[in-house]
């Protein structure tokens, strides 16, 4: 019997809820992945994240690459138990990151070079070397190495760069070979244009993987347009494999993206807001900054069962913000990594129980009643 599966429980228009079985652990879909990109989440336990009702968690080839570097992850026994996970992890190939946080980047068919943003150290990479770093982290789920265009871009950047990043794909799947226990991905790209991510899809589809992404999205198009994108992008990919919108979002981003067939998402909104004083609820966002919570005695959400609205008042994380006490952000990525989770939660049920309408419209009144 093969060591990973995909299984759809029920559709509901289409969003659709199911699992995804590692031997590390089942990923229960639609499913968030917190960000871990240096081998912690920032401000939380492991063990307080999986609290938080967490299946898998996203690391980060580019930063584990220069820091701490993959061979000494290997060599301390891999990613997992280096940072004291045992669950699932998915880790994006590196790409993406380069082409967002290094200096100096050159890129070829081969693959690209870039001087590190750690300690302006040059280096290389490629699917093949994406694969094998991805391989000594012990990744789970490895994403295929690929490049995108931040938007708006034009048309033949978008084509040119899309088609570099299929000849990847292929590069990637042959370097990864056959891992039993271990997923490959592969990323749709091509921009907003509906003829690039029918190519893209079909490219990935005949290479073949395990599950299959959408990326260049959330990269300065705004959500109109990318709810457009996903009208049709998702129908391209197979039925009966994981799809994975990379790098998104708001809980509007997400609420939106799993009507349109999206199984899996990841952003580091929850817990990077977290850290300056942003919290999100069933309101929609709230900053703690604010001067009319001073002397607030209420929770931040009443409604909400984490330990940050359990026991400490809205005064209380306004005063350790404004003082900028670690708790601040500790408290707040823990309420809001729950809230995205308890979001994820909600949807799954209601899929299954054939009313994800009715929650959508519930989520949508909720923010616009605002913060009171
Ligand atoms: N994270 C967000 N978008 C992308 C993307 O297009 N590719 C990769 N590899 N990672 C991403
Ligand atoms: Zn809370």
């Amino acid at each position: 019997m093969a060591l990973t599966s995909f299984d759809l429980n029920a559709r509901d228009g289409r969003a659709r809820t199911g699992v995804i079985r590692t031997p590390r652990g089942e990923i229960r879909t639609p499913a968030f992945m917190p960000v871990g990109t240096a081998a912690t989440v920032k401000g939380m336990m492991p063990e307080s994240v999986r609290e938080t009702g967490a299946d898998i968690l996203l690391g980060n080839t580019y930063h584990l690459m220069l820091r701490p570097g993959a061979e000494r992850v290997a060599r301390l026994g891999g990613l997992h138990r280096f940072m004291n996970w045992e669950r699932p992890i998915l880790t994006d190939s590196g790409g993406f990151q380069v082409m967002s946080l290094s200096d100096l980047r050159k890129l070829t068919e081969e693959g690209v070079t870039f001087r590190s943003h750690v300690d302006g150290s040059k280096h290389m990479l490629s699917p093949e070397t994406s694969m094998e770093i991805q391989r000594l982290l012990g990744s789970d789920i490895v994403m295929a190495f690929d490049e995108c265009p931040a938007l708006p871009a034009d048309r033949a950047r978008l084509e040119e760069s899309m088609r570099l990043s299929m000849r990847w794909a292929a590069r990637s799947r042959e370097a990864f070979g056959d891992r039993p226990g271990h997923m490959l991905f592969g990323i749709q790209q091509g921009g907003l244009e509906r003829d690039l991510r029918e190519e893209s899809a079909q490219a990935l589809v005949n290479i073949g993987f395990d599950g299959y992404a959408i990326g260049g999205l959330a990269v300065g198009e705004g959500q109109e347009a990318m709810f457009g994108c996903l009208d049709f992008a998702p129908g391209m990919l197979p039925e009966d494999k994981p799809r994975y919108l990379m790098g998104v979002g708001k809980p509007a981003d997400i609420v939106g993206a799993v009507a349109r067939g999206i199984d899996m998402m990841d952003c580091v909104l929850p817990s990077r807001s977290g850290r300056t004083g942003q919290a999100w609820t069933r309101r929609g966002q709230v900053n703690l900054r604010n001067a009319r919570h001073a002397d607030d005695p209420r929770p931040l959400d009443e409604g909400c069962t984490c330990p940050c609205c359990q026991n400490y008042s809205r005064a209380y994380l306004h005063h350790v913000v404004r003082a900028k006490e670690m708790i601040a952000g500790m408290l707040l990525t823990w309420h809001n990594l729950h809230y995205y989770q308890e979001l994820m939660a909600g949807m799954r049920a209601a899929i299954a129980e054939a009313r994800f309408a009715a929650f959508e419209e519930a989520f949508h009144a909720g923010e616009a009643l605002g913060d009171i």
